[in-house]
């Protein structure tokens, strides 16, 4: 079935090998096409709180060691051993000294990433030590995150993460009123989703199921059972219902509104994507903030931060009734996408589905894909 031959009201989707050809994953992860040539959410600041700590994280094919320095600025380098290869850190987290030191013929670089010592190094007074030093990645630092780009020439990030912000919300201001790098991670949910990335995408951007799988976000967010979608309108924000009283479970209470956040953004919900991996809602009172690793053609790893003012997570007041709004919301959509991914696969899906007019924008992300991966878009 190609997109001519349908009834005016629906739209193509990618076939189902999108989801389910290695090959096809291999080359959304490769340069020149998505993860490695755009800028990934990796860590939380607040991971490398002192010089030494360090996190891995795979980006796209490589493994990358984000780290603080000296100097506290954050640096990340691909985690490869400039002697002959050997991973460097293996661990996820941790903290070193003053050095990385590979542990296999123990060449070490410091924290900035120079070689500052080899067995025998002194004798081969010709290497360099920064031309044999850790190759660094692009780094910024943004709303409390750290974001690399494996990119020789990284986009700007002004005109792609950023931009990205603002043709959802209308500009950035609204989004600095809650101070995201300010607040601080009262709870992290990690979800392992068997599903392929696009499909976590492509249900985050509609609300056409919200009705059918989100009982508790909709007792919240009445308009919600209409289907569309927070991020269907610039700027709009989904009003609470009337009787609740916050962003909670049962709509009960929740916590102080963030100091910054306007009148016009009180009692509302925003979601934000941003390509390729990371999703942000906006209430008044905390932010939650996912980020996605694709592991596998049909696996996803989800982190998930519920993000509180400090005095808050500070005093230890309850945040679990606003943590398990989310969470269940999370639960069921990963629920739906893993029970989406096997049909992917199925002989029916080979051409793909349909959209309803309501989830177009989700067209327009599988526009967006298919010209990244260097294909006409539909
Ligand atoms: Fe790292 Fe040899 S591979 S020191
Ligand atoms: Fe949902």
């Amino acid at each position: 079935m190609t997109s001519t031959s349908l009834p005016d009201s629906l739209i193509a989707t990618l076939p189902g090998a999108a989801y389910t050809d290695p090959g096809i994953f291999a080359q959304e992860q490769e340069q020149e096409h998505i993860f490695e040539a755009m800028w990934f959410c990796a860590v939380r600041s607040s991971e490398l709180a002192k010089p030494g700590a360090f996190r891995t994280v795979e980006v796209g094919r490589e493994s990358i060691l984000i780290t603080r320095a000296r100097d506290q600025s954050v640096r990340a380098y691909f985690n490869v051993c400039r002697h002959r290869g050997a991973r460097l850190c293996t661990e996820e987290s941790g903290e070193v000294k003053r050095a990385f030191q590979c542990p296999y013929h123990a060449w070490t670089y410091d924290l900035t990433g120079k070689l500052v010592a080899a067995p025998n190094l002194t004798k081969m007074p010709d290497v360099g030590r920064t031309e044999y030093g850790l190759a660094s990645v692009a780094v910024r630092e943004w709303l409390g995150y750290v974001w690399v780009c494996l990119a020789e020439n990284p986009p700007s990030f002004e005109e792609s993460v950023i931009a990205d912000v603002v043709a959802r919300l209308g500009d950035v201001e609204s989004l600095d009123r809650y101070d995201i790098g300010g607040l601080e991670v009262g709870r992290r949910i990690v979800y392992d989703v068997k599903a392929n990335w696009k499909l976590i995408v492509e249900n985050f951007l509609e609300c056409y199921h919200c009705a059918t799988i989100h009982p508790e976000l909709t007792e919240v967010l009445p308009e919600f059972a209409d289907g569309y979608a927070a991020q269907y309108y610039v700027g709009h924000g989904a009003e609470f219902g009337e009787d609740v009283r916050g962003f909670t479970v049962d709509g009960s209470e929740g916590l102080d509104r963030i100091p910054g956040v306007s009148d016009e953004q009180d009692r509302r919900y925003y979601a934000i994507t941003v390509r390729p991996q990371v999703f942000v809602n906006l209430v008044p009172d905390h932010v939650i903030f996912h980020r996605m690793y694709p592991v596998a053609v049909g696996r996803t790893v989800v982190e998930c931060d519920w993000l509180y003012l400090p005095d808050v997570v500070a005093s230890g007041k309850d945040v679990s009734r606003s943590v398990e709004l989310f969470d269940r919301v999370n639960r069921q959509d990963f629920d739906a996408c893993e029970r989406t991914q096997p049909g992917m696969g199925s002989r029916l899906y080979a051409k793909g589905g349909v959209l309803v007019p309501s989830e177009h924008h989700i067209g327009e992300f599988h526009d967006w894909v298919q010209a990244r991966l260097g294909a006409q878009p539909r």
